[in-house]
Order: C-alpha cells, then sequence, then structure tokens
C-alpha cells in the first residue's frame, strides 16, 4: 500500500489522540498538571538507563548540551509532544519521546538562533518522518527570522524502520541546508557516532564541531565495511574525532570536551554576521600585544628560516587575538578570524612552517571554501603572502591538483569583499597570482622589502636560463652562484612588481597593521559590478 506523507502525518497525530483521549473532562488545575505529567514523560528521554548509557559514555544528555551552549535561562523548546509516525516492525507500540529530537530558540552572546539536538537515547537518536518535520520546522524558522542554525548531532542515521520517509526526511533537510547556505549561518556539532545522514547534512553546513573520542562520523559504518569488504577497523579509526579534524577535512573545530566545543562555538558565533545582510558586530579596538608578537622578534631576518605566520596574524591583528579554523588540516595554509580595528576580518595566510606554506590540494580546498564563506557574509578577506607556489609531483597531480588548485582562483576572483594582500616574502609563480594578487582584484597589495616575487625560486630559475653559460663555464658551481645573485638582484624583490603597479606599496613590517586597517576602512562600502548570471559553475 502506498502511504501519502499527510496521511502518514494522520496516523501520527491519530495515535496521539488514542494516546491521550481516555479522560474525562478536566478542570484548570487538573490540566496544568496533567500538561505537568506529560512534560515529565517527555523530559525523560530514552528513560535512566539509556540515559546513564550515555553518561557512560562521557556525553551529556541532549537537553543537557542545549542548555551549556546557550545563554542562560535563554532555552524555549517546542514540539516536546511530537509523536513519531512509524508503523511496521511494532514502532506503533513504542512511546518515542519528542521522536527523538529536541528543538527550539534561545540566544547566543544575546542573539537569537535556531537550535535543535538530537536525543541519541530515543531510538539512537535515529531519523523518521515527524523528527525530520522537527528538524525542517526549526529550519525554516531560521531562514524565516534570518538567524543562525545550529544542529546538535547524535544520530544511528535513517530510521530504519520508517524505510523511505526517513530519507524523505533527510531529503527536506539537505534541501534545506543548500537554500540557506550562505543566507544564514550553519553551524553542526558531531557529539556522538553519525551515520549515514546524520553526516551529510553537517557536510552541507558551514562549520562542523567535533569532539575527541566523543564524535564519529562516518557514512557506512564498521558492521557494513567488513560485510562488505571485509576489512576491520574501530569506529574511532574509521571516522574519529581527530581523524576527522586532521586527515579528512570534514570539520572545522576539534575540541578534547563538550563544553570546550560549546565554548569554541560561542567564540565563533561573536565573530561572525547573523545572517548574510547584516555584518559582524564591532567590538572595542585593542591594538596586538606587541611585546609577545612583535613582528621584529617573529619574523626571520635570514630568509630561508621558516616562522609561524600566525605569530604574523596576532603581531597584526586586534589584542592578537586569532580564532583559527581548520587548524590541525592543510596546516600548510592558515585561515581563521580576527578582528582589525574592532572589525571582523578573515585571514588566509601560507603557512611556511609546514611543506614551505605551498599550495597543495588540501590547502586549496581548505582556503577556497573559507574565502567563499568570507564573500558570503561580507567578511573582508586579508590574506599573507609566502610560499614557493603550487606542490610539484606526481601524488598532486594525479590527486587533481589542477581542478583543486584552480577553486583558489575561483574563490578569490568570484570574491567582492575587500581583498588586501600583503606579501610578506615569497610569492613565485602560481602561488603569487592565487594568493590574492591585483590581477584577482585584490582591492590594495602591499610589499615588505623582504618579498621575493618572481616566477620561480632564483635556484631554479637560473638552473633553466643559464643552462648553456652555467654547463659551459670553467667552473659551473661558481657560475650558477653568479647568475643565481644575479637573478636575486634582478627579479627576488617587491620593487619590480611595485614598477608595474602590481604591489600598491612597499611597507615596513611595523606599518602593516595601520596599512591594512586604512585599506578595509576606505574599502568598506566596495560595490563591484559581476555579470548578469545564474550562478558561475566553480572547479568543485
Ligand atoms: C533505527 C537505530 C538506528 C537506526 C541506532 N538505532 N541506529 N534505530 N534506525 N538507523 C537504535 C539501536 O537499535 C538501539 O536501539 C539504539 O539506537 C542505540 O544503538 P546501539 O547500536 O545500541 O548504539 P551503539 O552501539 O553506540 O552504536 C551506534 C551506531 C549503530 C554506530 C550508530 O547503532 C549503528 O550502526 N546504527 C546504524 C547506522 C546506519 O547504518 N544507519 C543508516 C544510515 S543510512 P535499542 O532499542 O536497542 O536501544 C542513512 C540514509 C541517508 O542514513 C543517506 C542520505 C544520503
Amino acid at each position: 500500500m502506498i502511504v501519502s506523507l499527510s496521511a502518514y502525518e494522520e496516523s501520527a497525530a491519530g495515535r496521539n489522540n488514542v494516546l491521550f483521549t481516555n479522560q474525562k473532562p478536566m478542570s484548570l488545575s487538573s490540566k496544568s498538571s496533567d500538561l505537568k505529567r506529560r512534560m515529565q514523560e517527555a523530559l525523560r528521554g530514552g528513560g535512566d538507563k539509556a540515559i546513564q548509557k550515555q553518561k557512560a559514555t562521557g556525553k551529556l544528555t541532549a537537553r543537557e548540551r542545549i542548555i551549556a551552549l546557550l545563554d542562560a535561562k535563554s532555552f524555549h523548546e517546542y514540539d516536546l509532544f511530537v509523536e513519531h509516525a512509524g508503523r511496521d516492525f511494532e514502532m506503533s507500540d513504542k512511546y518515542l519521546p519528542g521522536d527523538g529530537v529536541i528543538t527550539g530558540t534561545g540566544t547566543i552572546n544575546n542573539y537569537p538562533v535556531c537550535i535543535f539536538a538530537q536525543d541519541f537515547t530515543v531510538a539512537g537518536g535515529s531519523l523518521g518522518y515527524m523528527h525530520a518535520k522537527k528538524i525542517t520546522k526549526i529550519m525554516d524558522h531560521a531562514m524565516k527570522l534570518k538567524i543562525p542554525l545550529i544542529g546538535i548531532n547524535d544520530s544511528g542515521g535513517a530510521r530504519i524502520q520508517e524505510g523511505v520517509n526517513s530519507l524523505a526526511g533527510y531529503g527536506e533537510i539537505f534541501y534545506r541546508n543548500t537554500q540557506a547556505s550562505g543566507v544564514i549561518p550553519q553551524i553542526s556539532v558531531i557529539l556522538g557516532p553519525c551515520a549515514g545522514g546524520a553526516v551529510y547534512s553537517p557536510a552541507l553546513t558551514d562549520f562542523v564541531f567535533v569532539v575527541d573520542k566523543i564524535s564519529k562520523m562516518f557514512i557506512t559504518g564498521p558492521e557494513v565495511i567488513k560485510t562488505v569488504l571485509g576489512e576491520e577497523i574501530s569506529m574511532e579509526e574509521l571516522g574519529g574525532a581527530r581523524v576527522q579534524a586532521e586527515i579528512t577535512g570534514n570539520v572545522h573545530f576539534f575540541a578534547e570536551s563538550e563544553i570546550e566545543c560549546f565554548e569554541q562555538i560561542k567564540k565563533l558565533c561573536s565573530f561572525i554576521p547573523w545572517n548574510n545582510l547584516k555584518k559582524a558586530d564591532p567590538f572595542p579596538k585593542k591594538p596586538p600585544r606587541i611585546r609577545q608578537y612583535s613582528l621584529d622578534k617573529v619574523f626571520p631576518t635570514n630568509p630561508r628560516q621558516p616562522y609561524d605566520v600566525k605569530d604574523v596574524i596576532r603581531g597584526i591583528c586586534d589584542d592578537s587575538d586569532f580564532l583559527e579554523v581548520m587548524d590541525l588540516f592543510a596546516q600548510n595554509i592558515v585561515i581563521g578570524f580576527a578582528r582589525m580595528n574592532g572589525y571582523t576580518v578573515g585571514f588566509v595566510a601560507n603557512q611556511p612552517l609546514v611543506l614551505a606554506g605551498v599550495l597543495d590540494v588540501d590547502s586549496s580546498d581548505k582556503a577556497a571554501r573559507f574565502i567563499r564563506y568570507c564573500d558570503a557574509f561580507s567578511i573582508p578577506l586579508v590574506t599573507l603572502v609566502d610560499l614557493p607556489g603550487y606542490l610539484p609531483g606526481v601524488d598532486q597531480e594525479h590527486a587533481g591538483v589542477i581542478r583543486h588548485g584552480a577553486k583558489v582562483l575561483y574563490a578569490y576572483s568570484e570574491a567582492t569583499v575587500p581583498k588586501i594582500t600583503v606579501i610578506t616574502r615569497k610569492a613565485y609563480g602560481g602561488g603569487y597570482i592565487a594568493m590574492c594578487s591585483s590581477h584577482l582584484r585584490a582591492d590594495f597589495v602591499f610589499a615588505w622589502p623582504t618579498a621575493e616575487i618572481a616566477v620561480m625560486g632564483p635556484e631554479g630559475a637560473a638552473n633553466i636560463i643559464f643552462r648553456n653559460e652555467i654547463k659551459e663555464a670553467e667552473n659551473p658551481d661558481e657560475m650558477r652562484k653568479l647568475k643565481i645573485k644575479e637573478y636575486k638582484e634582478k627579479f627576488a624583490n617587491p620593487f619590480v612588481a611595485a614598477a608595474y603597479g602590481y604591489v600598491d606599496a612597499v611597507i615596513s613590517p611595523e606599518e602593516t597593521r595601520d596599512m591594512v586597517i586604512h585599506a578595509l576602512a576606505i574599502s568598506a562600502d566596495k560595490k563591484v559590478d559581476v555579470p548578469l548570471k545564474k550562478h558561475g559553475i566553480p572547479p568543485f
């Protein structure tokens, strides 16, 4: 028999009536105590045993999580009495409080948010039809009210007993995730073993948070892998928090505990605007904590010595307060939020400490997505450049470095927010162009006197263009050194690019903060005409 979705809902509502109609007319006070009784029943979630099991794995319950994350006493819950709509596999006899998900509104830093938290104690937080309806309803509120949506995921995925209606529920969620993308911030928190659809929805959202030992994400779990492929692997090794944060790049923030995770979310919320029509609230401006992050100290005099670009960011931004995003993944590029003169900016910086800061498949993906996030939410971009280019090698070529690397070109070219670039040292070849050069429409490009802007590094370049002179010289090594020096003097500096106007100003490192703040201020109301089109076709 084919059951229409509306009939399905009626069946759920009908069963509620059966459950609760066995009563005589009641006075107001007995109605109130009846309400209390029903609430207590629903608030018990999956019951003491399931809650104990949840706690034994170091997890908070779904309601505790919401309370811990939101401002004190701000949470208001809706749809507490929603009942599941399953009828097969003896589901009609089962009572699943709230159908395994808690939804509501509250505030973070005094600003409103919509939130849902799946309750693993109720049928493993699995997503049935009414469970999905609760989530899509709160998503619709978030879109209508133009406020962020936070989803706490702790779910075994599609509720197997509800078949295609569970899949329909996921489809409705994915559609809304996509419609909401770039309109309201969508934040996902993975706080349990999340399988199937329970990880695809987070993958469509802006920021995914995980907690060590608690979060596990996979499309198919170890059991299925063993059955299909005969491979044995633990949940932790397959899709644990660390794997997701370091290897897959599926997540953006890694925490040691749930409470630390909630602090990270609150911190992120302090930097981002509440929707795409607003700007993030300015904070009181503060100078960097110079003593610790003086650029003189953190930037090496030896041009071959690596340094930590995060110290350079902290040497420039307000209060040296930098919130790094995806800090464990593709560490050759650093992305994150900070403030300049009180206003949120997104930093994108090559990290000379890791792989000399090259762009490769993973760092390109990481940077491109962040650039698009900032652009969608009107967050200006500050780019710090020091890289020898794209990473050469068979692995990278076969992994599609062309396609992935092109994402950076696309994302920067497409972005219409203020774009300020500072070249601190190496800016070679494709790396120079990709890292928000003036050609991709940076509004202002500044270079330190230590900048080297060229097609490639002096050693490589000398070996190619002076190959014959070096080969035919009496002393090839001496000749090579001479030619490298000659090339360095001619090209490994910022002045050739400055002579063509590709660099707007060569500045001393101490001037950087002032120059960037000024450039951001005068670009604040920037308007860019973009060709009329439905949307572009980026290389992903
Ligand atoms: C119905 C489920 C369920 C599910 C868990 N439960 N997942 N019920 N549908 N998908 C129930 C269990 O039966 C159990 O009920 C309770 O939740 C707790 O589960 P346990 O297995 O005891 O917990 P644990 O050992 O911690 O293992 C958690 C788990 C495992 C790894 C998530 O339950 C699991 O592998 N579940 C199935 C995962 C899965 O394959 N989901 C479908 C994905 S497909 P009782 O009554 O015993 O307490 C999908 C399609 C969408 O999502 C794809 C979109 C693209």
